[in-house]
């Protein structure tokens, strides 16, 4: 475990349509400011796990859900493939559903897109403490508005996310974003890779959340 360094994270973009995905850029930005006009969504939780306790867990980004679980929320579900489905917003963001349906995934679970209209800064976070649990996402974005880093704890040390499309370690190491102008989205899609994308990946004997980092540098 102490090979693997942080920050770091997998650029995935040679594993997807970037072309595709940054011709989605005003298609999605359009819909975000007609929700936004309407006031439609609900805020974005970075979760519990801040860098400093002092910075805002409700940073004032807020979030389309474009699946839903049948069961009550629990983070714990997000890849838990069979208990979620398509919302109405899906239909709202066909186009992009149809890029999602492109992806290495055998399956999908959670999907999201994380909006902020004023440039907020996300504070620095990790998504949960469990190093045993490897989530497979893939966070990608249609542009490079937002700064997003990965930030080693122990250093102090960033690194910005300069592709448009990332697999990150998001437990033993915090991410966050810096303040931008204008409005700044990103999407999540948690499920389950196709075998395929799977045989690429190196995962660890231990500390499975690490596996995106282990890859980064193999
Ligand atoms: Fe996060």
């Amino acid at each position: 475990m102490s090979a693997i360094r942080y920050p770091s994270y997998k650029n995935l973009d040679p594993y997807l349509d970037t072309a595709r995905l940054a011709a989605l850029d005003d298609y999605v930005r359009a819909r975000l400011e007609r929700r936004l006009a309407r006031d439609r969504d609900l805020s974005f939780y970075t979760g519990p796990f801040l860098l400093d306790a002092a910075q805002p867990s409700l940073p004032g980004s807020r979030m389309v859900a474009l699946s839903r679980s049948r069961e009550p929320e629990d983070y714990y579900d997000l890849d838990r493939t069979d208990l979620w489905e398509p919302t109405e917003e899906a239909q709202e963001f066909a186009g992009l559903m149809d890029f999602i349906a492109t992806l290495p995934f055998a399956a999908t679970g959670r999907i999201i897109i994380m909006y902020d209209n004023s440039g907020r800064a996300v504070s620095a976070h990790r998504d949960h403490d469990s190093t045993d649990l490897c989530h497979e996402f893939i966070w990608f974005r249609t542009s490079f508005a937002k700064p997003f880093y990965m930030l080693n704890p122990g250093t102090g040390e960033k690194l910005y996310v300069r592709s448009h499309a990332a697999w990150f370690d998001t437990v033993n190491q915090y991410h966050g974003a810096d303040a931008s102008h204008g409005l700044a989205f990103s999407i999540r899609v948690d499920g389950r890779f196709t075998d395929e994308f799977r045989r690429q990946i190196p995962f660890p004997t231990e500390n499975a959340a690490a596996a995106p980092s282990l890859w980064a540098q193999a």
